[in-house]
């Protein structure tokens, strides 16, 4: 569905990465961890395509949603520059949530801007009583944005240059951690770029953890049609947007 929704909040967290609060009328369907939103950045030709962000909150009382976005090109440098309001178009909850249960044991484990479907299925298990483990991969300490959400007994944090938590990528700070994991853990919910999911799922694989990955690629009309997302599957090639973004890593043609 499309929606003309009033910024509330545009708020930067550090120079590139910043928190969109969006309200939402009661008509909005209540999206789950692992659904996005397809953002209408401005009007074509400038901007021809909507840009997809995971939601990262959703708060049914205060009817709003945020979104925790990083800058890496034209479109996220304007909505940088959208001001609190402004109103802006968007298509969604789109796309397939997580999947867990009471007897899940979570580990989430995320790279840069891939912590924001986490954080939002961080807060949806914690209402169910479930208190998942947390690995974040930053690049560096100044990335490390919300490490206070999380319980810091259930926490661990790496840094790429090692300013911040354990030093290195967050693939390998989880293989030095397994065997604190094993026994502990029962499934890992991962989102970050393509290679680092691949090394979440062997690593999985390797451990008899069931595995969900969320994937973060380029995007095109976001509603089914265009074929422009497609990620190759055993099963053949599925559409990110519609059959994803979250998928059982099991069911991914690795290559
Ligand atoms: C389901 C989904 C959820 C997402 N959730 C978030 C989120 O919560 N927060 C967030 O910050 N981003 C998220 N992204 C990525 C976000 O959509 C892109 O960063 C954004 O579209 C870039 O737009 P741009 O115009 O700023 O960059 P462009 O000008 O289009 O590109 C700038 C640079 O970034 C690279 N790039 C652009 N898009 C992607 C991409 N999807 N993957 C890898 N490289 C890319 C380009 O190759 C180029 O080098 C998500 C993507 C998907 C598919
Ligand atoms: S983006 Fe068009 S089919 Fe997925």
């Amino acid at each position: 569905m499309e929606w003309n929704l009033t910024i509330t909040g545009n708020t930067p967290l550090n120079p590139s990465h910043f928190l969109l609060e969006l309200q939402v009328p009661s008509s909005f369907p209540p999206p789950r961890p692992g659904q996005f939103v397809h953002i209408r950045i401005g009007e074509p030709p400038c901007f021809l395509l909507r840009r997809p962000f995971s939601i990262f909150s959703f708060q049914s009382k205060k009817r709003r949603i945020e979104v925790f976005y990083r800058i890496v090109g034209r479109g996220t440098k304007a909505l940088s520059q959208k001001k609190k309001e402004e109103k802006i178009n968007l298509l969604g909850p789109l796309g397939t949530p997580f999947n867990w249960d009471t007897g899940t044991v979570p580990l989430l484990v995320g790279g840069g801007r891939g912590i924001a479907p986490l954080h939002f299925l961080y807060q949806e298990m914690k209402k169910t009583g479930i208190e998942p483990y947390v690995l974040f991969g930053f690049k560096n300490a100044e990335d490390t944005v919300f490490r206070e959400r999380f319980s810091p007994e259930k926490f661990l944090l790496s840094t790429e240059d090692g300013s911040a938590g354990e030093k290195g990528k967050v693939t390998d700070v989880l293989k030095k951690h397994i065997p604190y994991f094993q026994g502990k853990i029962n499934k890992i919910f991962s989102c970050g770029a393509k290679e680092m999911l691949q090394e979440i799922h062997l690593i999985a694989k390797k451990e008899k953890f069931a595995c969900e990955v969320s994937f973060e690629q380029f995007m095109g009309c976001g509603i089914g049609i265009c074929q422009g997302c497609v990620v190759k599957t055993k099963q053949g090639y599925k559409r990110i947007c519609r059959e994803g973004p979250v998928f059982n890593a099991d069911e991914i043609a690795w290559e």
